[in-house]
């Protein structure tokens, strides 16, 4: 059977940002590939300035590579970012809402923005709001809420989509244990109705639940890719803290040595 094409495939892609006069420039991804299909959630797992929102912002097209090769659902987010962006949806790691409007009313927003069918706009939103656990809140301004609960407000605009492609910066950082199952829960949906999922994370726990496939990253270098049975698969049985399962920090320290840093 034929692998589906692949939503997001990467090739090479190095970032290198100036610095000051006299300073080489430097490189915040280093030939780094990635690849996301249709009905697989791809986690991109690694620490703390390993690149993963720098690899988010090339894919949406916010900032063009150095150097590499890029088709995100066949187009080039740099040349063709307005018709990329009509057909993803996007959680980046700063969260945006409206501060003014209430729940409610940044979802409608949204969900207007988007043109969404206006039959199916209402019921959509009131299953987000109790998706993201927010039902009693929802005529609350979203300007008053705790960061976790805007959080969980920002990922309901994306999850309420029915995307391509569903990108996910850190999604759940910020977010409480409960929220944060119902969450997981709807991600592994959106995959099962054969939408493409990339999200960045540096909580193994995150990857090793979600991740159909999974890439670790760091410094800007791609680590391992691989399923996850694929990638404990490839850790001396001598080397594993916890048999079984083996976990990807067993994977993370065999493949570079030290612990996921934060
Ligand atoms: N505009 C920029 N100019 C210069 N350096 C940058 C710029 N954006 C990112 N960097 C650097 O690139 C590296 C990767 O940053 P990035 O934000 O992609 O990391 P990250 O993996 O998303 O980290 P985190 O887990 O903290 O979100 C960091 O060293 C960062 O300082
Ligand atoms: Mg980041």
């Amino acid at each position: 059977m034929n692998q589906p094409r692949a939503t997001v495939e990467a090739r090479g892609i190095t970032v290198e940002f100036a610095r000051g006069r006299k300073q080489p420039p430097f490189r915040a991804l280093d030939s780094v590939d990635l690849d996301a299909r249709p009905g697989e959630v791809t986690c991109l797992l690694g620490p703390n300035g390993s690149g993963k929102t720098t690899l988010m912002n090339v894919l949406t097209g916010l900032l063009a590579p150095t150097t590499g090769s890029l088709r995100v659902l066949g187009l080039d987010p740099a040349s063709q970012r307005r018709e990329l962006l009509r057909r993803i949806a996007l959680v980046p790691q700063e969260t945006s809402l409206y501060p003014e409007l209430t729940a409610r009313e940044n979802l409608v927003f949204h969900a207007r923005y988007y043109v969404m069918p206006a039959r199916e706009q209402r019921a959509r939103i009131e299953e987000t709001l109790e998706l993201v656990q927010l039902g009693s809140r929802a005529s609350d301004r979203a300007g008053t809420f705790s960061g976790g609960m805007q959080r969980r407000l920002a990922l309901g605009k994306a999850l309420m989509m029915k995307p391509e492609l569903l990108l996910l910066d850190e999604p759940t950082l910020g977010v409480d244990v409960q929220s944060r199952e119902a969450i997981w829960t709807r991600i592994e949906e959106v995959a099962h109705e054969g939408r493409a999922v990339l999200l960045t994370t540096n909580y193994m726990e995150e990857a090793q639940r979600l991740g159909d496939h999974i890439t670790i990253i760091d410094r800007g270098a791609n680590i391992v890719r691989g399923s996850l049975t694929e990638l404990t698969s490839q850790v001396p049985e001598t080397k594993r803290a916890e048999v079984p399962p083996v976990s990807l920090q067993d994977v993370f320290l065999h493949f570079t040595g030290s612990g996921l840093r934060n």
